[in-house]
């Protein structure tokens, strides 16, 4: 399996050209949008070499890698001879739905079709599909060419040699493959990060700290063990005999912090206001590409530096 279809170039859509061609797989790239397509041959190029620089390139040259990404002028041509197809169009249901019909045409029996969406069930969009034994999710954490996992998430139909398909040549390109048995809200990754979000709104909310705290208890704290490892793994640490002594010891008060936390509050637009103004002061609204440059290259810096310590 060699080729790769990449349907939707935007944000995700434009990352993923990257991920594929850096692991050896023609990609070819068909976004609705002329304009948006074209873009992708620049903004792989800039990446590349920004991986490059990094040493993130898996052992791939520059030059080829960008050679194997090739645009394509219509969902036809971009699907031919594909065993794989990444879609990453917006976020709409009725969008989805409309796009899958299309797909459906074009879907062979041997080909998986991931889809990036982070929230949309694959069962919301793929029901009326005839191959849709062959669609799942394959929801990656943006930008993929930076953060590995994806979370892998069936529907009902989803046939189980699809799920170790996708799981296979997410491994291959060098990403790192959660699965989950059954589709949910917020998949795995997005009911984690709300609990967290939950607490952080509530925290402020209630003044107990600081946004900026917040951002340092995570930043400074949890996130320096997170980098790394998981909370399973690290509260296992935490205790001398591990996570079962942890469990014993600690568990009530988690459990009475979890029934205070229990009742959800929306994000008002007063203690949004009041989060933003404070986040402001330091990340002011029109550095946000400059922000985001920095992000980035944080992230290529940590990717390097893990890359290097993987066990
Ligand atoms: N942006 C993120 O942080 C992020 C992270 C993970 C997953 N996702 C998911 O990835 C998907 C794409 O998100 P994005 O942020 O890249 O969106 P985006 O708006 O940046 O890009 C979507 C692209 O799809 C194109 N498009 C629209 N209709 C199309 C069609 N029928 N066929 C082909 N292309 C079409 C658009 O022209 C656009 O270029 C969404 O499902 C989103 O939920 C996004």
């Amino acid at each position: 399996m060699r080729k790769v279809a990449l349907v939707g170039a935007g944000v995700v859509g434009s990352s993923w050209s990257i991920v594929f061609a850096r692991a050896g797989y023609q990609v070819s790239v068909y976004d609705a949008k002329q304009s948006a397509r074209e873009g992708v041959p620049a903004f792989a190029r800039l990446v590349a070499q920004d991986l490059a620089a990094h040493g993130l390139m898996e052992g791939a040259e520059v030059e080829p890698t960008l050679a194997r990404i090739k645009i394509a002028g219509s969902l036809e041509d971009a699907l031919s001879g594909a065993a794989y197809v990444q879609e990453s169009a917006p976020e709409r249901l009725e969008l989805k739905v409309a796009l899958y019909a299309e797909l459906d045409r074009l879907i062979r029996p041997e080909m998986i079709v991931g889809s990036s969406t982070s929230g949309l069930p694959a069962s919301s969009f793929t029901r009326d599909v005839k191959n849709r034994a062959r669609c799942l999710v394959v929801h990656p954490i943006n930008p993929p060419h930076l953060i590995p996992l994806v979370e892998i998430v069936p529907a009902p139909w989803t046939a189980p040699e699809v799920v170790e398909g996708a799981s296979e040549i997410m491994r291959a390109v060098g990403q790192s493959p959660i699965r989950l048995t059954r589709e949910i809200n917020g998949f795995v990754v997005n009911r984690l990060q709300s609990a967290l979000l939950g607490e952080a709104f509530r925290l402020v909310e209630d003044g107990v700290c600081s946004a900026a705290d917040v951002d340092a208890a995570v930043a400074d704290g949890l996130g320096m063990r997170w980098f790394f490892m998981g909370p399973f793994q690290t509260i296992d640490l935490n205790a001398a005999q591990g996570i079962a002594e942890y469990c014993q010891t600690l568990g009530p008060m988690y459990y009475g912090l979890a029934k205070e936390q229990a009742d959800p509050r929306p994000w008002g637009p007063q203690l949004v206001e009041t989060i933003e103004r404070e986040l402001r002061v330091k990340a002011p609204a029109n550095r946000r590409a400059e922000r985001r440059a920095w992000r980035d290259g944080y992230l290529a810096d940590l990717g390097a530096f893990k890359r290097a310590h993987k066990e």
